[in-house]
């Protein structure tokens, strides 16, 4: 006979009382849902001090967005973000993880994601760009992004912008506690395919908090799968990549990070961190 894989994941400390929360978990494990390590599961200590570090990554977006316009680098936008982050204790998380040069990623037009800043990039008007900011603040880290539009860009980019947008918001909607995390890519994408668009499948979001990524991956289209299952005190990004055109895409080869749509159409990306409760989905970056 063959055996399928069994991954216990969750188990009671030696000499530590059952509690109601290890029970409803155990019955999902044992019925052979894929449930979540003890360590994913934050303390309440840890969700404060993620939420100290969100208040100071929505300050950061805030003062881009209080800022930026036509004419401005996006080696300035980086900067000012820096130097903001810098100034309230917190370090840029984005700053020489895994080599990367700068503190954010600004990613314009047919760039999904991870776009370096750079003084040789100035901002046009109609240009539409995501600023992705990750703060960590005493050991404590936060992630979000927004698009930003410069002046006023065509209707075709200015939808794109806001049917990104809603795919975040129904993603939200869609993560319920006890629920798989794959419901969440499922209702994405059949939000985006309702307006002609597509998902980016190669990146995802991601549990996040003690680290920049940790487990669950949180996939933005329809896997056909369950993945894990969402429980109270977890917490985890969602972050869609909407194409324009095809949901292809490839890696710039001389800076090894700014990931570009294949067909050069444009694509846009809205990102929040979430703590799951017992009645949903909270936003940590607020
Ligand atoms: N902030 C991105 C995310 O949402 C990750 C950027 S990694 C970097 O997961 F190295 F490119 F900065
Ligand atoms: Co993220
Ligand atoms: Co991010």
């Amino acid at each position: 006979m063959v055996q399928r894989k069994i991954t216990r994941n969750w188990s009671i400390p030696k000499g530590q009382e059952m509690t109601d929360f290890d029970k409803k978990i155990l019955i999902l494990q044992n019925a052979g849902k894929l449930v979540p390590k003890r360590q994913l599961i934050k303390t309440p200590e840890q969700i404060e001090g993620i939420r100290r570090s969100g208040v100071i990554n929505t300050g950061a977006l805030d003062l881009v967005a209080a800022n930026i316009k036509a004419g401005m680098s996006t080696a300035e936008i980086d900067r000012m973000v820096h130097d903001f982050i810098v100034s309230k204790g917190g370090v840029p998380a984005c700053l020489n993880y895994e080599g990367f040069p700068k503190s954010i990623c600004t990613s314009i037009n047919e760039v999904v994601c991870h776009g370096i800043p750079s003084e040789d990039e100035i901002l046009e008007e109609g240009d539409i760009i995501n600023v992705d900011i990750t703060t960590i603040l005493d050991g404590y880290f936060a992630d979000a992004s927004r698009m930003f539009i410069i002046g006023k860009t065509d209707p075709e980019k200015e939808k794109l912008v806001q049917v990104a947008k809603e795919c975040l918001e129904i993603g939200m909607q869609a993560a319920k506690p006890w629920t798989p995390v794959g419901n969440i890519g499922k209702a994405i994408e059949k939000h985006a395919r309702k307006h002609g668009y597509t998902i980016v499948r190669e990146l995802c979001g991601h549990g996040v908090g003690n680290a920049f990524h940790e487990a669950p991956d949180v996939d933005h289209y329809n896997t056909h799968t369950d993945g894990m299952i969402l429980v109270p005190g977890m917490v985890f990004t969602i972050e869609p990549m909407v194409n324009m055109g095809m949901r292809d895409v490839f890696i710039d080869e001389e800076d090894g990070w700014t990931v570009v749509t294949e067909d050069e159409m444009p694509s846009a990306q809205w990102e929040h961190t979430f703590l799951m409760t017992e009645d949903g989905l909270e936003i940590l970056t607020y």
